[in-house]
């Protein structure tokens, strides 16, 4: 034990050190500071950024003993709340951050080059260049990278010296300062610390466990007792430290019968392969990799479920295939595409803290999508009554869609809670986050598209086998059913199960994917026969807010002014490619908000979150609209699910917003009306409440899953991306995306813009770098950290400009409908054609590695 003084924002600390901990680990445990993030734990992403003297470092790589006598500055005394810091100021009026969990580390790093440049370079504007050099060690996975180059360049112009704060989301200077907090942050007196004991092994009976000493233990094991992929959950450990969870955990023991496993798909659909789920009642228990529901009842045969289809005149399609490839007809094209997982990594991980110290309170803090959901499915696994199951979420650092179940970690906690009558804390490590917690599937797509000499189309057929691990109910090739002539058709989606990891709902669950086979099978046709691929879908196209956007496409100096595909023969080569989008309107009638007045200032409640889609700025600004006030006066409780907090929709399916933004307006509406004016303390205990509601005078709801229920119409997106490659290292830059979204009108312009261009930013991650690996022997993860899992870095930003094409929407309540999903769709498949212009060679395999460029260009 060593005693250390530090002065840590100013001021004198001293505390008491056994050796072992990171300054990260004491910032925020020992003094509380949990502005400062833990994200990759390896130097990597920079969300522990803090100042040592004047030098920012990775405060989870610096062992705490360097403190010693140093002067440490955190995310919280770089400025606060009426005091902020220019740079701060100038991510909140950029909009330079979504979830906000990489925010701190930013904000650090940033004001140290801001101040640096401003002494070096008056109020001279940097170039994207070099602010991406100074912050090369800062990773946003919600890609809201766009907003911090125009945030930092700001700063540096000194735009934001003084003046009144502009704030664009209303819960930025919380996230800015280090105030906001996580899941990951909660700390209670008495609280214990547990981890998760998982497989190393993809398939195993499991007999007996011996927790040795552990205080606290729990079986989190499936009824057959069976591991089923490597990584899986077996049982969970509570102690007074982490550090002591975790020696427990790796002091458990447990009789392990080995089997055999199977992880290479092709082979899984092999006779004789092993079987990852023996019969009916184990295939019963396979999680879903989509969302919404259960699955549809398809057969199985061995590993391969399905196929499940969809079919509109198959047979001539079939036919018509058959006979055009017969004939070497110049109409037919056929392709075949493979994609592998990608991760959805939030940088937040899954966490739980759960309190059952009170028998009749389980109160829990969950990092989740969906509080509400949380609630329901724990009171009804452990057979409790509403008001006995309290969740919060009041900030949520990322979700991406694999937040919308009760996890492992959830169970974990509170099973351990429940034992020791003590609150317990289960954060998952890096590690665990990047093998455990879903991905979106791989796949291996065929695609089959004919026309006749008019260019109409006769007829379409997609293909898909999707490996999602252990996981089901993957949908692609359905999805390629929705867009262009209604022809003869037929889609197929198969799922392969093998021993690997489950996927999960991930941003539009199957839409890029089945972008990335149909878009190019589109633009391959075009070339073939000499077309416009812009032109063809004007063709195709029925949608006619789709429409909208090609004509915005065709518009596009980048567009027009595209290279002949394959006329270059330099080094490097530039390329533009298009690529469609097509998506659902989801909706949740039975939302409910309650606006009232509180101290003279109006609240809004729902139970509902924030993951960093802009929940509480949306219905701050539906409030203050109403009222003729600024959002930030307008005090917005999200993030808190009790029985008599009215219901809120979960987030994800792109419902959230146009969900809560008509239920706010009308709710402030009524209020106004009752109150008759301006808000004053007279009016205190006034309140009312709205539900949001189906769309009026239509048949709104044809399809109803859980509580998302599928409106009339789709929405668009039509992405325009410029790409250079280099042909003699095989790397590919994304210079420019142009994005046109047809989804109505933007609720809050600001936070739409960021969304779509982070959904650019994880399109460019899954065209170019991300692929979950798994070693071939084990099936463990190979790709567990954030240096081999590569997700899009600050410098990997293209030029980004928003086109939203407002037409079309009238009809629903606010003119507008949800943009997350479809704006993620069609981002890798337009670089796969830009590509294919540069070039001449077309990619089909995800990521577009260099290798795989050389080897194509060979
Ligand atoms: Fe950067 Fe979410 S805002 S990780």
């Amino acid at each position: 034990m060593v005693t250390i003084g530090t002065k840590i924002n100013g001021e004198a600390r001293t505390v008491d050190l056994d050796g072992g901990e990171s300054a990260a680990e004491v910032i925020r445990d020992r003094f509380g500071l949990t502005g400062t993030k833990l994200v990759c734990g390896g130097g990597v992403c920079g969300a522990c950024t803090v100042r040592l003297g004047e030098t920012p470092v990775a405060s989870c790589l610096l062992p705490a003993t360097a403190m010693r006598d140093a002067e440490v500055t955190t995310v919280e005394g770089i400025g606060s709340p009426g005091a902020l810091h220019p740079v701060q100021r100038a991510f909140l009026a950029h909009d330079g951050l979504q979830c906000g969990y990489c925010t701190p580390g930013f904000i650090v790093d940033a004001a140290a080059f801001v101040e640096r440049w401003r002494a070096e370079h008056g109020t001279a504007e940097p170039d994207r260049a070099t602010i991406a050099e100074a912050l090369a060690g800062h990773l946003c996975r919600c890609g809201a990278y766009a907003g911090i180059y125009r945030a930092v360049a700001a700063a540096c112009r000194g735009e934001h010296d003084e003046g009144p704060d502009v704030i664009v989301r209303v819960d930025g200077p919380e996230k800015v300062t280090g105030e906001a907090v996580y899941t990951a942050d909660v700390q209670l007196p008495d609280m214990l610390h547990a981890v998760i004991v998982r497989s190393t092994t993809a398939a195993a009976e499991i007999g007996d466990i011996a927790f040795g000493a552990a205080p606290y233990a729990v079986e989190l094991l499936p009824e057959d007792r069976r591991v089923r992929w490597a990584g899986q959950p077996i049982a969970a450990v509570a102690a007074e430290t982490l550090a002591h969870a975790r020696q427990f955990a790796a002091d458990v023991t447990m009789a392990v019968k080995r089997l055999p496993f199977v992880l290479d798909p092709e082979l899984a659909k092999s006779d004789g392969a092993p079987l990852v789920y023996a019969g009916r009642a184990e295939r019963k228990t396979a999680p879903m990799s989509g969302e919404g529901g259960s699955p549809l009842p398809v057969s199985w045969h061995g590993n391969v479920r399905g196929p499940n289809s969809i079919r509109y005149r198959a047979t001539a399609a079939r036919h018509r295939v058959k006979d055009a490839r017969a004939a070497g007809d110049a109409g037919l094209v056929e392709l075949e595409f493979e994609t592998h997982p990608q991760l959805h990594t939030s940088f937040e991980p899954h966490a739980t803290v759960a309190d059952w110290s009170d028998p009749e309170l389980l109160r829990l803090w969950v990092s989740t999508q969906g509080v509400e959901m949380i609630a329901r499915e724990v009171a009804k696994r452990y057979e409790l009554r509403p008001e006995q199951v309290e969740v919060n979420a009041e900030y949520v650092g990322g979700g991406f869609g694999a937040k919308l179940t009760v996890g492992p970690d959830t169970v974990a906690a509170i099973e351990l809670s429940r034992q020791s009558r003590r609150p317990v804390r289960l954060v998952l490590s890096r590690a665990e986050e990047l093998t455990a917690t879903g991905n979106r599937p791989g796949s291996r797509t065929r695609t089959a598209l004919l026309v006749d000499d008019k260019r109409d189309v006769q007829a379409m057929i997609v293909d898909t086998e999707s490996h999602a691990g252990v996981a089901i109910g993957t949908s692609v090739a359905a999805l390629c059913m929705l867009v262009y002539q209604r022809t003869p058709r037929l889609a197929r989606d198969t799922d392969i199960v093998t021993n690997a990891p489950p996927g999960a709902p991930f941003r539009g669950p199957g839409g890029p994917v089945a972008a990335w086979a149909l878009e190019q099978t589109v633009d391959a046709l075009a070339h073939k026969l000499g077309r416009n691929p812009l032109e063809l879908r004007q063709q195709w196209d029925g949608n006619q807010r789709r429409q909208g956007l090609y004509t915005w496409a065709a518009g596009l100096a980048v567009w027009r002014d595209r290279p002949v595909t394959g006329s270059q023969t330099g080094r490097f080569r530039r390329g533009v490619g298009i690529a469609a989008a097509n998506w659902m309107y989801f909706v949740d009638p039975g939302v409910e908000v309650a606006v009232s007045i509180e101290d003279g200032g109006l609240v809004a409640t729902c139970a509902c979150q924030d993951m960093g889609t802009g929940s509480r700025t949306v219905v701050a600004r539906a409030v203050a609209e109403v009222f003729g006030i600024a959002p930030e006066q307008v005090t917005v409780r999200l993030g808190r699910s009790t029985a008599t907090t009215p219901h809120g929709p979960a987030s994800g399916g792109s419902r959230t917003t146009v969900s809560l933004w008509p239920a706010a307006r009308d709710a402030a509406k009524k209020l106004l009306a009752e109150i008759g004016g301006p808000v004053t303390a007279a009016h205190n205990g006034a309140s009312a409440t709205a539900k949001r509601g189906g769309d009026r005078g239509l048949r709104a709801v044809p399809v109803t899953m859980s509580e998302i229920q599928v409106g009339r119409g789709f929405t668009g997106a039509v992405h325009v991306t410029e790409v250079e490659v280099d042909t003699r290292t095989g790397k590919t830059r994304v210079l420019t995306v142009h994005g046109g979204i047809a989804t109505g009108r933007p609720h809050v312009p600001e936070l739409a813009r960021s969304q779509c261009e982070g959904s650019i930013i994880q399109g460019v991650g899954l065209a170019l770098y991300e692929n979950q690996i798994l070693d071939p022997h084990t099936g463990l993860t190979l790709t567990a950290n954030l240096e081999d899992y590569r997700v899009p870095q600050l410098g990997d930003t293209p030029e980004i400009t928003i086109h939203f094409h407002e037409d079309g929407w009238d009809r629903v309540p606010g003119g507008g409908v949800g943009l997350g999903e479809v704006a993620t769709i069609s981002p890798a498949a337009s670089v796969g054609n830009a590509i294919f212009n540069a070039t001449g060679w077309r990619p089909t395999t995800l990521p577009v590695r260099p290798d795989r460029v050389l080897e194509g260009l060979r």
